[in-house]
């Protein structure tokens, strides 16, 4: 009885850890995912030509926008949907602003992506 016993409880952990260890890797692959279809967008789509990692070319880096945002993809999402003004460079808005016409015709999923790509620069 006690080996029986044992056996149920050895199974229900090895149970529970391998569920718990395919969430995590499900979830692992879904934020890489996420991360290569934002950069591809950022390049596809031409953010490259006046966005980079590090360096402001003619608009602000991705660090220094993910930072004014704090790493909030929503908020930048926001912008993104014109809901709301900019915050990291207001002056510079006029070569910003035509490309919001063509965020507008990206799919949501597209959008996400490309916020979820920008955001992933923030350092704390
Ligand atoms: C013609 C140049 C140009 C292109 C192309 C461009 N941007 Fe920008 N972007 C700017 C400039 C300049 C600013 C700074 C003005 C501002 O803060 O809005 C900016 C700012 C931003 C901001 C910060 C907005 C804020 O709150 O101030 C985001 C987010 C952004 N761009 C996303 C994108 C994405 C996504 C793409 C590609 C779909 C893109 N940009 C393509 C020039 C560009």
């Amino acid at each position: 009885m006690k080996k029986f016993i044992f056996l149920i409880t050895l199974s229900a952990t090895i149970l529970v850890f391998s569920s718990f260890k395919n969430e995590t890797s499900v979830h692992y692959v879904h934020v890489n995912v996420q991360d290569v279809k934002g950069s591809e967008l950022f390049h596809a789509k031409g953010c490259a030509l006046c966005h980079s990692p590090e360096k402001k070319i003619v608009g602000p880096s991705l660090k220094e926008i993910a930072n004014t945002y704090k790493g909030d993809v929503n908020k930048v999402l926001e912008f993104m949907n014109q809901k709301s003004k900019p915050i990291v460079n207001p002056k510079e808005f006029k070569y910003m602003q035509p490309v919001l016409g063509q965020l507008k015709r990206m799919k949501p999923e597209e959008r996400k992506a490309l916020a979820t790509y920008y955001m992933s620069f923030y350092k704390k």
